[in-house]
């Protein structure tokens, strides 16, 4: 059985709400406890959230896991839509179902320094297991002041943490994108995760500089396990399942003009 497959009752897993920390209006850092911890989980591996036991919302939705302990995991969610908008309004003791780690994470690539360069929320998977500590350097990009309730959270969690904002009012002007012609295709690789105009461009660029990149695709998913093909891309290879495939993929294969 493939790593990303196991089997589906062993995904299953009941959680409860711990604690809300709410960074913002619509931006929320989530601490989930679980009677069984989760295995090891690699940078980009995610998690389904169902807010309710009843039929609706009847889909989970996906969250990349940035915290990982013995018996908690710690979710950024960012409201985007009636979904998060009920998990932001749950109480902590409130109880979820959760399904993962799902997904393949971003793949190591030895003896190269990793450069990961994330669009707001797409920090999530950068918090995970203290990169910073390994060497990574880790660049986040913030469309302006109204993100900065983000900006001081995640430079409480990741010392040198390089920030952007397109108006300058947060860290240097322009978006992380800026670091990728300093950057030696020899001996240099980049994670990327964020919006999908932010990834198109990291492709672009990076093609451009020789430099091989990774980024991590926010494709809506239905089931996370492969089983109802909702979550498709075409890349070079064919088509792709962002959730058993994916949702990390080599950014050259990707065929971006279909997003
Ligand atoms: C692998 C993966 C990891 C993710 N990690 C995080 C994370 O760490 N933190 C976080 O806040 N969000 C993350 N997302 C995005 C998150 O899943 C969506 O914002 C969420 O599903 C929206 O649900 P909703 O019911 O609130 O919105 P809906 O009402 O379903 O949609 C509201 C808006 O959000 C858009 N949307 C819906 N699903 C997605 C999606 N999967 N990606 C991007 N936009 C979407 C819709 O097109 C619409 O414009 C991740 C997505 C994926 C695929
Ligand atoms: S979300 Fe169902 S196949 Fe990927």
């Amino acid at each position: 059985m493939c790593r990303n497959e196991p089997g589906h009752s062993q995904l299953e897993r009941e959680a409860v709400l711990a604690q809300k920390e709410q960074l913002d209006d619509n931006l929320f850092f989530l601490t989930l406890e679980t009677a069984d911890p989760l295995p090891h989980v690699e940078p980009g591996q995610f998690v389904m959230l169902r807010t309710s036991p009843a039929l609706d919302p009847l889909l989970g939705r996906p969250f990349a896991i940035c915290g990982l302990h013995q018996s908690s995991l710690e979710l950024l969610v960012a409201v985007a839509g009636r979904g998060t908008r009920l998990l932001a309004g749950l109480p902590p003791g409130e109880r979820l179902s959760l399904r993962g780690p799902l997904g393949n994470g971003f793949p190591v690539q030895t003896g190269r320094k990793i450069h990961c360069l994330a669009g707001t929320t797409g920090i999530a998977p950068f918090l995970l297991t203290g990169l910073f500590e390994q060497g990574f350097d880790i660049h986040l990009g913030l469309p302006g002041i109204k993100w900065k309730p983000l900006a001081d959270w995640a430079s409480g969690k990741i010392p040198g943490l390089h920030l952007y904002s397109d108006d300058g009012k947060i860290g240097i002007t322009g978006n992380p994108l800026m670091c990728i012609d300093k950057l030696d295709p020899e001996s240099d690789v980049i994670w990327g995760c964020g919006p999908t105009g932010m990834l198109k461009a990291l492709d672009r660029e990076c093609r451009k500089s020789g430099i091989r990149a990774w980024v991590s695709l926010e494709t809506r998913m239905a089931c996370g396990i492969g089983g109802c093909h909702g979550c498709v891309v075409r890349t070079t290879g064919g088509p792709r399942k962002t959730c058993t495939d994916g949702p990390v993929f080599e950014a050259r294969e990707v065929c971006w003009d279909d997003i």
